[in-house]
């Protein structure tokens, strides 16, 4: 693979988020972040990352962020974060050269919100673009998650999507199960911690498998799989969305057994859980899941969206409420953030 673009090609690419219905939690190989087991998620709208990179002939990395106001250096791990996979794309694609790289989120950084996914698939896309090649879905699915955040293979793709159980390079990539306009699913995402995690999702994959309960999940997942798929087939949310409730309870019951055990709920977490059981006690379809966090994402259809926002804003613990939705997926030729 070599680049087709002349140095100086330059792209900005704005990616989506994705929340999971069957959760990505444990690696057959955390190292080539290959998961245990398939995974579904749907790709969201407006929480995304936006990403400019412009490829040059010589020079260093820069690695830019925009938190609201003008751009400035990222540093820490963010920054290293960003270098680290400039470094994967590079060897991957075969190019010289440095990049400039500028990115943003639409959802507040401080909101606690997962943006691992939508930055990598972003990222990966921005210098693809920027170098100039054409490369098919699968393998740009499969380059997003080669820096440890694996649901970044799922950000790549719009609508419902699928990142099977990776043990061969050819399955390590994820597909589309159907497009956003298939079914209009709104999340309604109540957030209650703007802190960033004590424990990292790496940290909690690697210990997935030291919980008693692991086995146990991995033996109801073909189930519930076929379950998910079916639900979106049909657009039946009274059947998806137990499953997804259940796999979020899951992903947690095994973080909180595992040696050493991690919380990621708060007491708010719990508050919003009650009162989503409260909305469908009332008949509001209404489904909760987490990721390795305490924000709690409340899965519904348009019919219900108002009512669950308004009910969960009026919850003490919740600080923020984003309403977001199923969307098409990144949009390649975003506003440049230079
Ligand atoms: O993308 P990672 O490697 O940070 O892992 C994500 C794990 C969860 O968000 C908890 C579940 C998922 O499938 O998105």
């Amino acid at each position: 693979m070599s680049a087709g673009a002349a140095e100086g090609g330059k792209a900005t690419v704005l990616a989506p988020a994705n929340i999971a219905f069957i959760k990505y939690w444990g690696a057959l190989d955390l190292e080539r972040v290959l998961p245990t087991n398939p995974s579904i998620s749907m790709t969201l709208t407006r929480c995304a990352s936006r990403t400019t990179v412009e490829w040059r002939a010589r020079g260093e990395d820069e690695v830019w962020v925009r938190g609201g106001g003008e751009l400035a250096p990222a540093r820490g791990a963010f920054a290293a974060g960003v270098r680290r996979h400039l470094d994967v794309l590079r060897r991957a694609t075969g190019a010289a050269g440095s990049f400039r790289v500028a990115t943003e989120n639409s959802f507040p950084a401080a909101a606690g919100m997962a943006s691992s996914a939508s930055g990598f698939a972003a990222l990966t896309l921005a210098v693809v673009r920027a170098l100039g090649l054409d490369l098919p879905t699968e393998e740009l699915s499969s380059l997003a998650r080669q820096s440890g955040s694996g649901s970044a293979a799922r950000s790549v793709l719009g609508g419902y999507v699928e990142w099977p159980r990776g043990e061969g390079a050819e399955q390590a990539h994820a597909f589309p199960l159907a497009p956003a306009e298939h079914w209009d699913l709104r999340d309604v995402i109540a957030v209650v911690e703007t802190g960033p995690k004590e424990v990292s999702s790496r940290d909690g994959h690697r210990r997935a498998a030291t919980s008693p309960y692991f086995a146990t999940r991995l033996a109801l997942l073909p189930d519930r799989l076929a379950a998910v798929r079916q639900a979106i087939a049909g657009r039946d949310l009274e059947a998806l969305g137990p499953t997804l409730e259940e796999e979020a309870i899951d992903l947690h019951l095994i973080a909180m057994s595992s040696r050493p055990p991690i919380f990621y709920w708060s007491p708010a977490t719990v508050e919003v859980l009650a009162e989503v059981r409260q909305l469908r006690r009332e008949g509001v379809g209404a489904w909760a899941t987490m990721d390795a966090g305490a924000n709690v994402h409340v899965v519904c259809e348009p019919a219900g969206e108002e009512a669950v926002a308004g009910r969960l804003a009026a919850l003490p613990g919740v600080t923020q409420v984003l309403r977001d939705g199923v969307g098409p997926g990144p949009i390649l030729d975003a506003e440049p953030l230079f």
